[in-house]
This record gives C-alpha cells, sequence and structure tokens, in this order.
C-alpha cells in the first residue's frame, strides 16, 4: 500500500455508513456491490430525515417551508456543480440518469432530423445508448458505433475519426464501465468531437463514486450521474453546459419554469432525495483538504483513489493466481475504477454469488449490468454475465482478505 492509502481513516469512515452494522448468517455483511449503489453516508439519511421532519413543501410559496426547500434544493446545485466544477445553473436534478437522459435526447432530437447521426459505444451502459436509439429511430437517424475491442476491453479511439461526419449530431460516452472498470480517454474523444462542433454526453454514473471528474478537462457538454452511487440517496443529476442548456426545449408543462435548470425538471422533484445529495457531496470533501468546497473534494478523491485501488490491486493479483478464475479486465496501463470483473469455472456467475453471501456473507452482484453490448461482443449473455466485486472507501482490508479466501475456498479443487 502507498502511504497515502495506509493513511485513509478506514475506522472513522466505517462509522458513518449505518448499514455497515448489518449480518448476514451470522457474519458482518460486506457490501462488495457499490457499482450497483453504494451504502449510504449517515449525514445524508439525517438531511433526509430533516427535511422531513421539520415540514416540507412544495417551490414558490412565501412562507418558511418553503423557502427552505428552495435553499436546500440550491445548496444541493452548488455541491453538484463544485463536484465537476460546473456552475449551479448548468445542474438539474430527475428520477435517476435513465430517465434524465430520455428526456435530455427527445428534448436534443426536436431539431435532429432523418439522415442525422449519433455516435453511440459498445462499452457503455445501455442507459447512454438506448435513449439516444430511440430518437434516432422516431427521427430516421443513423446511428453509429464506437467498437470496443474485445480483447484490450479498451474502445477503439482510432475509428473515432471515420464515424464521425458533419452530420454528427452527438457522440455518446461512458467515462468508466460499470461492467469492467476500464476509464476512457474522454478528453481525447471530446477533442474529436468539438472539431466538428458535436456536443459530447458523458455518463459519469460508475466514475463519479471513485475519483474526482473536471468536466471542462473532460470537455463534457452534457454530464450524468446518479448520487445513490457515490453515498447518496435515489436522485439522478444532469449537469448541461449554459449554452447549449439555454437553447433546449424539453417536454414540460406550459406553466412550469422555462429558465435553466429547472425547465428540466418536470414534476415535483424528491425533495427529500435532494436534500441528502449535499451531504453525500461533503463526506467526499471531508477526505481532503483545501480552502473550497471543489478543493476538499478533489483531494478527498485522491485519498479515495489511492486507498480503493490499492485494496482493489489485492484483488486482482489474488484471483489472477487462481487458475479457475477468469478476470475481465484492461492492461495494466489502462486506468481502471476497482471494480472487477471474473467468472469461475464451474460455477454460473449467480450461483457463485449466491454461495457468496449465504456462506461468508459477502454481496456481489452478477449479470450483464446493463452493459449488454459488451457481454454480447464477449459472448457471455447465455451463461449469466460477469461477477462482479466493486469497492467502496467503506470497505476494509480485512474485507478483502475475506473475500480472496473465499474465492481460494470456492475453487479449491
Ligand atoms: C455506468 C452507468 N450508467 C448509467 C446507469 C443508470 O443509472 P440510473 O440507475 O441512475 O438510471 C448505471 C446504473 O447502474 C450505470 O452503472
Amino acid at each position: 500500500m502507498t502511504k497515502t492509502a495506509e493513511l485513509f481513516p478506514i475506522e472513522a469512515v466505517r462509522e458513518q455508513f449505518p448499514a455497515l452494522r448489518r449480518t448476514c448468517n451470522g457474519k458482518s455483511a460486506v457490501y462488495f456491490d457499490g457499482p450497483g449503489g453504494s451504502q449510504v453516508v449517515k449525514s445524508s439519511m439525517d438531511a433526509i430525515y430533516a427535511y422531513m421532519a421539520n415540514g416540507g413543501a412544495n417551490l414558490h410559496g412565501s412562507f418558511p417551508s418553503s423557502r427552505e426547500t428552495e435553499k436546500i434544493i440550491a445548496d444541493a446545485k452548488e455541491a453538484v456543480a463544485a463536484l465537476f466544477g460546473a456552475k449551479p445553473q448548468e445542474v438539474a436534478f430527475g428520477a435517476n440518469m435513465t430517465t434524465l437522459t430520455f428526456a435530455i435526447a427527445r428534448a436534443l432530437g426536436r431539431s435532429w432530423k432523418e439522415g442525422d447521426e449519433i455516435v453511440v459505444t459498445e462499452l457503455d451502459h445501455r442507459a447512454n445508448v438506448d435513449p439516444w436509439l430511440a430518437i434516432a429511430a422516431d427521427r430516421g437517424m443513423t446511428v453509429r458505433w464506437l467498437p470496443v475491442d474485445p480483447d484490450t476491453l479498451t474502445l477503439q479511439h482510432e475509428q473515432l475519426d471515420e464515424l464521425l461526419t458533419p452530420r454528427t449530431r452527438l457522440v455518446a460516452v461512458g467515462l468508466a464501465s460499470n461492467a469492467v472498470g476500464t476509464v476512457n480517454d474522454i478528453a481525447a474523444i471530446s477533442q474529436k468531437a468539438h472539431a466538428l462542433d458535436i456536443p459530447v454526453a458523458v455518463d459519469a454514473v460508475h466514475a463519479a463514486p471513485h475519483f474526482a471528474i473536471d468536466w471542462d478537462a473532460l470537455g463534457a457538454d452534457l454530464l450524468l450521474c446518479s448520487a445513490y452511487k457515490f453515498f447518496g440517496p435515489h436522485v439522478g443529476i444532469a449537469v448541461i453546459r449554459q449554452q447549449l442548456f439555454e437553447q433546449l426545449v424539453p417536454y414540460k408543462l406550459a406553466p412550469a419554469p422555462a429558465y435553466i435548470p429547472d425547465k428540466l425538471e418536470t414534476g415535483t422533484q424528491n425533495h427529500e432525495g435532494i436534500a441528502g445529495i449535499r451531504p453525500a457531496i461533503e463526506f467526499i470533501a471531508s477526505l481532503g483538504r483545501g480552502e473550497t468546497l471543489r478543493e476538499q473534494i478533489r483531494s478527498g478523491y485522491e485519498a479515495i483513489e489511492a486507498y480503493e485501488n490499492a485494496l482493489a490491486e489485492q484483488i486482482r493479483t489474488a484471483l489472477a493466481k487462481i487458475d479457475a478464475v477468469t478476470l475481465y479486465q484492461a492492461g495494466p496501463d489502462v486506468p481502471k475504477t476497482p471494480t472487477i470483473a471474473f467468472r469461475v469455472d464451474g460455477w454460473t456467475p449467480q450461483s457463485f454469488c449466491e454461495k457468496m453471501s449465504e456462506k461468508y456473507g459477502i454481496f456481489i452482484a452478477d449479470g450483464d449490468f446493463y452493459a449488454s453490448t459488451l457481454a454480447a461482443k464477449l459472448g457471455l449473455v447465455d451463461s449469466g454475465g460477469w461477477i462482479r466485486a466493486g469497492l467502496a472507501p467503506y470497505n476494509s482490508a480485512e474485507e478483502v482478505e475475506r473475500f480472496i479466501h473465499a474465492v481460494q475456498e470456492l475453487t479449491q479443487k
């Protein structure tokens, strides 16, 4: 472990996650299912409770609970803006990333025409694919796929030059794969897209819990994520460049606000959920140092990244030594999230995960995780996809040892 990883205040972090007290068949539960949704930090739960207990309200009322609700939402947007280096007015909330992406796709698609084109990737979660395919089908557009190399599990960037044309209206790409953890070089992709004035929609859902994101550096015009993946509640988040957002005409009710960011927030929002977002971001910031919230967030992520990567490396190294295990991961030079996809000879992914929870109290997920294009390309669909172990900052070195020991035991002949 590096010095930074060793200094990670794991005990203090674990104390902030009440769900870690859960047991399973007499053992403390080990949550290695973070990529499907992280556990929630207590300060976020407290904020959700406080919002409801103190008297919630709808917006635009001339009374205290309504004004307080507006303030809570504004504070949450300010924190999300600090998370990505955006402006608060560029931040909108919604049910989840998928629903927001469908709404944005429909809104952008109003000006798209037959024969226009979009680019999606084979590596992405389908939430950053199907909303674009749906609008493309509605408009008679051409869909172009940026392929994934099935051996290296990386996107074949060099093909982008041929895929982008003067008729391309959008490139949709994920920052990190929720299935195999590959982190994509979004800056290189946006540079090519921007040279042709094409906006880039980045799915940051899987990346957001693991490392600092600067949407300027990525060159993202749209960035989507979900607070339930980074220690908060089930609320989707869309960040849209001001100029693009101002031009956007979402489907909305006539009397609802027509200004940004509210115009994308159809209906009454999940106020209590939104109340839990800022504390989740402040939890990340609390692990770092700096003058501003943004600086603290960046430094907090450095601590998380060093810690998680050290643990992930231990898992990768141990699993690579087991003959019955096949790892699905990009090469050592490719940055990866601490998400480890694998299969075990003699087990279906589902039966393996079942045994891991029953016998060892370790929660890991199986399936294609909606990265179904990749699963199909690798021929894994009919055999149950992958087993996925994903780390979060509340996971300890002891849990990692427990996990490795369990896999070793189940694969012993
Ligand atoms: C990479 C990625 N994108 C998108 C989604 C969908 O997010 P949501 O559940 O907020 O719609 C997920 C959820 O697992 C994901 O991992």
